[in-house]
């Protein structure tokens, strides 16, 4: 279902103790000062069952706060060192994944149709997958942006049924916008989020697509997340950056 949604990334940042003390202050401020939108929590892996328990013990009116995993394995389980698997990442109380980071396509080869895979293994286990697709600049300089998009979107997402789809958050993160404090403009923001609506409306129909949320990610900060998410086709945010201090997330959430 749409909603509007702040998730944050972490990436590789925090220890046991900071990500503990990130989240209960989150969760302190919210409980006084609610918001409606979803807010997602997205720690490494070996935080993630210590961050569902803080926020499964907060007080039912932050129950909209969720735990995401930033990748899983594409395999069930079996001889892969040093990874980690979807149904592990449920065992731990985890209810999201990021999947397809362009940290993971760039850093670890990974391709449309491994990410897919991934995407099957995260809905067998009941996972829900917050697909990330995102242009290089150099595609965006060549005029390949929307190209590039579709691919991503078509061969990583489109082999769903309907039914899963309803149930995909995808988040686009132009790589050129990732942690180099250059974000897209608004307009190019919603230009490519109308463009993906539309793709998803021409494989599942309008009501499908209008029901999906879109977020955006790369610099998106309190002075941005206003305008960003006032766009039509901008659903929320996939947070790196500024989700790892409590007051900069925070103001994100209140951006709606
Ligand atoms: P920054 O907000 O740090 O640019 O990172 C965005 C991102 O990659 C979130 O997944």
């Amino acid at each position: 279902m749409r909603q509007q949604i702040v998730a944050g990334n972490w990436k590789m940042n925090k220890t046991a103790v900071e990500a503990e003390a990130l989240v209960r202050n989150v969760i302190e401020i919210l409980s006084k000062n609610p918001s409606e939108s979803v807010v997602v929590f997205a720690p490494p892996f070996v935080h993630l069952q210590r961050v569902a328990q803080i926020i499964s013990q907060s007080p039912v009116h932050v129950s909209r706060v969720f735990t995401a995993a930033q990748d899983c394995h594409w395999e069930e389980s079996g001889a892969y060192t040093g990874e980690v698997s979807a149904a592990m990442i449920k065992s731990v109380g985890a209810t999201h994944a990021i999947i397809g980071h362009s940290e993971r396509r760039t850093y670890f080869k990974e391709n449309n149709q491994l990410l897919a895979r991934k995407i099957d293994v995260a809905f067998k286990n009941e996972l829900l997958p917050i697909y990330c697709c995102g242009e290089s600049i150099m595609e965006r300089k060549n005029d390949h942006h929307f190209k590039t998009i579709e691919k991503q979107i078509a061969e990583g997402l489109f082999h769903l049924s309907e039914n899963d789809f309803l149930n995909v958050i995808i988040a686009y993160e132009p790589v050129w916008a990732i942690g180099t404090g250059e974000t897209a403009t608004p307009e190019q923001a919603q230009e490519m989020h109308a463009f993906i609506r539309d793709l998803l409306s021409q494989k599942y129909g309008g009501e499908t697509a209008e029901n999906i949320s879109i977020l955006y990610g790369g610099s998106c900060k309190p002075s941005n997340s206003k305008v960003l998410f006032a766009q039509p086709d901008i659903d929320g945010g996939l947070i790196g950056g500024a989700s790892l201090e409590a007051e900069d997330f925070l103001a994100i959430i209140h951006s709606f």
